[in-house]
């Protein structure tokens, strides 16, 4: 779902209509991402890089089509910006440049959030005092609605204290980025050491996540402990989105897409686990045997097993 969203509002593409298979380019391109660098055929780092070359073949190919066949006014999506900006007189940015940013940015918008989204339904369903909590403060929206069928307003995005708070929770334990990095531009002194100007350091946020001097419990899911919070999508104390001017560039939209989808799936749905749910990290969390639940909507009182039920993963 994050992948077809991100790929349909940046690039216009879609699975179902392409002949060329972006998504898997990306699997093997995530599946090798911080690995060995050993370049033979086999190895997660061969495939982590022909990934990224069939993704950026793709992107590529989608973008000399574009260029041909330039879209209406009202049809345009990200890609048509790119391209005005490449042809722009005096413009910085070449062809290179925006396959690289149509590459980073598709990654981006759907990997970090589909398994943060994953991570958050787990979270819920190992904790029925939270899903309580989150059913009681979405159903509270829908009472206060005057039209029950109209979209989420504003005020209700912010009212959503409880569901901000367990995003923020989810996105505290997930460490979804365990490394980010930043170069040294003048010599640092710090407790004693100098970091010299040229380097690179590793900044890694699980390590100030996992912190009980930071955290009580750290290893606890527990979104109570934003209570009464203002919830910045950076500090010192939470890394998950980054920091400082590089801050993830959307963080507030997938906090955004993050809290639209819990509020349909807990005012809408029920639902169970079927199987899957392990966790691994190579570095980057994923779900090797993918988590599985069986949805139904809320009103229909049907056995689990009718085929009416729908399956989702
Ligand atoms: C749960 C979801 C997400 C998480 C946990 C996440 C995490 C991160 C982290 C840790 C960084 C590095 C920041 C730094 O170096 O300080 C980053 C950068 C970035 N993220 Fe995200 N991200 C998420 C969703 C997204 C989405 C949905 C988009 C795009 C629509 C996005 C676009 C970017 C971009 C463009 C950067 C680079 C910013 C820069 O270097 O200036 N992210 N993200």
């Amino acid at each position: 779902m994050a992948f077809s969203f991100g790929a349909k509002i940046l690039l216009s593409y879609s699975e179902s209509k392409s002949s060329k298979n972006l998504r898997q380019a990306y699997a093997d391109f995530q599946h090798g991402l911080i690995s060995f660098p050993l370049n033979i055929p086999g190895t997660a780092y061969w495939k982590c890089l022909q990934g990224r070359k069939k993704a950026v073949e793709i992107i590529k190919s989608i973008l000399e089509e574009r260029c041909a066949t330039p879209r209406k006014r009202q049809e345009k999506d990200f890609l048509d910006l790119v391209i005005e900006e490449i042809k722009k007189n005096g413009s910085l940015m070449t062809e290179a440049m925006a396959l690289d940013l149509l590459f980073v940015l598709v990654f981006a918008a759907f990997e970090t959030t589909s398994i943060t989204l994953t991570l958050a339904v787990k979270n819920v369903c190992e904790h029925p005092k939270v899903l309580e909590e989150l059913i009681k403060e979405h159903e509270a929206i829908l009472r206060n609605r005057k039209n029950i069928e109209s979209g989420i307003t504003w005020q209700e995005y912010k009212s959503m204290n409880f569901t901000h708070a367990v995003i923020h929770e989810t996105v505290r334990l997930a460490n979804i980025v365990p490394g980010i990095f930043r170069k040294v531009l003048k010599d640092v002194d710090i407790k004693g050491y100098t970091i010299p100007a040229g380097w690179i350091v590793m900044v890694c946020p699980p390590a100030v996540h996992m912190n009980p001097k930071q955290y009580d419990d750290p290893f606890t899911f527990n979104p109570w402990r934003w209570q009464g919070q203002v919830l910045h999508a950076g500090s010192q104390k939470f890394m998950g989105f980054g920091g400082g001017s590089r801050l993830c560039a959307g963080a507030e939209f997938s906090k955004m897409q993050m809290a639209i989808f819990l509020h349909h799936l807990v005012t809408k749905y029920r639902w169970r686990v079927i199987k899957g749910g392990d966790i691994i990290r190579i570095p980057a969390v994923i779900f090797p045997n993918g988590f599985h639940i069986q949805i139904l909507e809320k009103n229909i009182q049907k056995d689990a097993t009718t085929t009416e039920s729908r399956e989702t993963v």
